[in-house]
């Protein structure tokens, strides 16, 4: 696949691809049989899928060791040519003890999915002691009890890491009717190409899009125009793995965004609807680093960041668990991002002067309504509407929907 000269280049310059070439499927998976095998966990998986399409590139499989420790202690990589690239979060797969006693002296193994199906092969395997309180404090900050991501995937992981280089045997499907929504980074830049973009603009999120999420949106596009570009394209990139309990699923967050364009919030002829399949760890100005490096491989080259990102409540006491500015703060500073165009923005809260969404005016805080989860969560339970301008009215309804399919009738 050429890469345009208007889209950034990957990290590491070359876009990984760790999928086996169709006519060699056959002969892996008869390789693969052979081979002590290791069960993947739903979790797991969208890794193995996040790895196989490129997402952490230059990355070409579960970390060892030294990528495991650089990422913890330096937020990043360091390549052969002695350059540097951003990697804020470990991508890792733990094994128990019994595991690893029986994978032994392989040098290979076969990562299995839940049903015993062959997913991939890891090559030249290194197995490691997995810190687990280490890994919990350096990316979270925090060892509290309550971390979704730590309390799903970590307290009961084994006690070692398995990293290794990744043939992936077949490209990840979740047969979910979403799969067509899920493009893989030369896919967006494929679409990106066709579509003549001069500039990419990224948004993550986890979140139904509200019309403070659309103003951001809509304000960098008029920036970009602004600075000169004539077709800048939006990338809505809803994050699609693992989500904590309370947040809305992604079935329904795909549907709410599907309104939102139908309702003319945001622009279908300059947007790319597409799904991110990373897990979320909610690890907030750490894992925002994350977020923004794998829409780098993507093809984006302007990356929007708000109010807290990939921030929650703190687990145990009544605050958010991060500050939140840190988030915009630090990746406007984070190495190996040097490349990439940060627009940090405001927050943004109900302007009841204007009966609409507004960047947030400190001088005139009490005219600002903040329309929380928990709030909003509580309006569509109750199928009460927010205040008119906060959501459009097909996106809302989406949430009534889902929140009432929640509560037994
Ligand atoms: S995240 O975990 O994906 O970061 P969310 O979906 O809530 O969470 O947010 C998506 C993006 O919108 C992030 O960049 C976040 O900082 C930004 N954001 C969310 N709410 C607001 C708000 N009220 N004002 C400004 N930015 C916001």
């Amino acid at each position: 696949l050429s890469v345009r000269a208007g889209l950034i280049e990957p990290d590491g310059g070359k876009l990984v691809d760790l999928h086996v070439a169709e006519p060699e499927r056959g002969l892996k998976k008869r390789e693969a049989a052979l081979l002590p095998r290791v069960k993947l966990s739903r979790i797991d998986l969208q890794w193995v899928h996040v790895l196989s399409e490129g997402w952490a590139s230059p990355l070409t499989g579960f970390m060892r060791e030294s990528e495991f420790l650089q990422t913890l202690h330096f937020n990043s990589l360091r390549l052969g040519n002695g350059s540097f690239v951003n990697m804020s979060v470990p991508i890792v797969l733990a094994i128990d003890d019994s595991q690893k006693e029986r994978i032994a002296e392989s040098k290979r193994v076969t990562l299995v999915d839940s049903d015993d199906n062959p997913v991939a092969i890891l090559n030249n395997i290194e197995i490691y002691k997995h810190p687990k309180e280490e890994r919990i404090a350096r990316t979270w900050g925090t060892t509290a009890p309550g971390l979704p991501y730590v309390e799903e995937t970590i307290t009961k992981a084994g006690n070692w890491l398995i990293g290794g280089d990744l043939e992936v045997i077949e490209p990840i499907k979740y047969h979910d009717g979403l799969d067509r929504y899920r493009l893989s980074p030369a896919e967006l830049r494929q679409e990106f190409e066709k579509r003549n973009a001069d500039a990419v603009f990224a948004f993550q999120l986890r979140n139904p899009v509200h019309n403070g999420h659309a103003l951001l949106m809509t304000d960098t596009r008029r920036r970009l125009l602004e600075m000169g570009y004539k077709n800048p394209i939006l990338l809505l990139h809803p994050l699609g793995g693992y989500t904590k309990a309370d947040d809305v699923p992604l079935s329904w967050r795909m549907k709410q965004h599907e309104k939102v364009l139908e309702d003319g919030v945001l622009d279908p002829e300059t947007t790319v609807v597409s799904i991110f399949p990373s897990p979320m760890h909610y690890a907030g100005p750490t894992e925002v680093q994350w977020h923004a490096k794998a829409r780098i491989n993507a093809g984006a080259n302007f990356y929007i960041v708000g109010r807290d990102p990939a921030g929650m409540g703190h687990p145990i006491e009544k605050r958010d668990l991060y500050d939140a500015d840190h988030g915009k703060k630090v990746l406007s500073m984070a190495p190996g991002l040097e490349r990439l165009n940060i627009l940090p923005f405001r927050v943004a809260a109900y302007d009841k002067t204007q009966g609409k969404m507004a960047f947030f005016d400190p001088s005139r805080a009490q005219d600002f309504l903040f329309i929380s989860g928990t709030k909003m969560r509580a309006l569509a339970k109750n199928k009460e509407n927010p205040p008119d301008g906060f959501m459009c009215a097909g996106g809302w309804k989406v949430l009534v929907k889902y929140y009432g399919s929640l509560t037994p009738s």
